[in-house]
């Protein structure tokens, strides 16, 4: 295969070598290969460490993940890019070399996005806005596409949101603060719940109400949610369920078992043990409401959730404060915020400017 590089940068990737706390990082260098069909190249400016990362480095959800590839050490973690196109493969169209973009790496077998060099389909590559910070960029696509998975599961659109009342667990959370960023600009009623001192925060994003995590806070709730979207605590999914109203629409949970449960029990009693505790936690929404659906929320690209993120970006919408902002060689720096779970997203560059 040929290099294509065309710039004196050497390219590099950061791979995470073996399972372990804390992550055993290594900065190598990477072959570059020439973008084949429907690819792009993308040189990367910053690109993101999730908590999906950092609990991937210690190990989670390398049974279910290695069906995609992608569960085997060394391995080249990241879903969020931001960069500019440094060359395009054939049959690319609407991607240009030199062009800003924004995008995301599925989880699979050609590694994620925490590389200088990325070669991404076309089809998850979006513009990039010229003026707005790589960092502030690069901790949306994963989590908001997420996010958004979750909120078409709840059966809630542009469309239909108008005046719906919405429960969001985890509020002020990435994923919580885009829901509220997203679903009070179509106009539905939400109420976040938050960490204690976090209230005026989640008012701020768009909640129309907020409460403080404390116990009994969400059995003290009405029954009367549309829709829920937990991003905060499997424990919590059955209280949340039970505030919804006859009515509603859906629940959806990013916080589920799957994975932990293939992890813990193997492949037949983790997915035996899965499918008890999704139809268990089904049964309680059809307990409420009876024509809501129950949905347990995994990431995948998709291409509508980057168009509308784009679009919401065209419009100055969208973003999620940055807890730090470091190069590759200050990686576990990154990661042990995360993993510590302090605020603001993690930004990860393959070099400082
Ligand atoms: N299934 C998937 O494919 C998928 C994809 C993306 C994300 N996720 C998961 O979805 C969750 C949300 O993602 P994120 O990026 O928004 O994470 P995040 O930024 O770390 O936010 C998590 C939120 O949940 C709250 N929380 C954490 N543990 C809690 C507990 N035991 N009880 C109540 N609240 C709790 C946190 O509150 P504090 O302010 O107190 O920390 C925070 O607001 C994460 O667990 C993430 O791993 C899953």
């Amino acid at each position: 295969m040929t290099a294509v590089l065309n710039d004196h940068d050497t390219p590099i990737e950061l791979v995470c070598t073996e399972p372990g706390t804390p992550p055993r990082l290594a900065v190598r260098e990477r072959t570059v290969r020439e973008p084949e069909r429907g690819m792009v190249l993308v040189k990367v400016e910053a690109t993101s460490v999730n908590p999906i990362d950092a609990r991937r480095a210690a190990g989670y959800g390398r049974r279910l993940l290695g069906l995609k590839g992608a569960g085997s050490f060394p391995l080249v973690l990241g879903n969020d890019l931001v960069g500019v196109v440094q060359a395009v493969g054939p049959q690319v169209q609407g991607i240009a070399v030199a062009q800003r973009v924004l995008g995301l790496v599925g989880t699979g077998r050609a590694g994620g996005a925490h590389a200088s060099h990325v070669l991404v389909p076309a089809g998850l590559l979006v513009p990039a806005p010229a003026a707005t910070d790589a960092a502030a960029l690069a901790v949306l696509p994963y989590s908001f596409t997420t996010m958004w998975l979750a909120v078409r599961s709840a059966h809630l659109a542009v469309e239909n949101a108008r005046g719906l009342h919405v429960l969001v667990h985890g509020a002020c959370g990435g994923l919580g603060q885009l829901a509220l960023q997203l679903l009070s600009r179509w106009g539905a009623r939400i109420t976040g719940i938050c960490a204690p001192g976090n209230r005026a925060r989640c008012l701020a994003a768009g909640a129309a109400d907020a409460i403080e995590r404390s116990p009994g806070c969400i059995a003290s709730l009405p029954p009367a949610f549309d829709a829920v979207l937990n991003f905060a605590s499997w424990d919590d999914d059955a209280a949340l369920a039970s505030r919804l109203c006859v009515q509603a629409r859906g629940h959806a949970t990013t916080v589920h078992p799957l994975l932990a449960n293939i992890d813990t029990h193997g492949w037949l009693r983790g997915a035996v043990r899965s499918r008890s505790d999704w139809a268990g936690m089904r049964r309680v929404v059809a307990a409420h409401a009876p024509h809501a659906s129950y949905t347990w929320t995994v990431f995948q690209p998709q291409r509508p959730a980057l168009e509308a993120l784009a679009a919401g970006l065209r419009a100055g919408r969208f973003q999620l404060p940055i807890g730090v902002d470091l190069p590759f060689d200050r990686a576990g720096e990154a990661f042990q915020h995360v993993t510590s779970g302090r605020p603001g997203r993690a930004v990860l560059r393959p070099r400082m400017n």
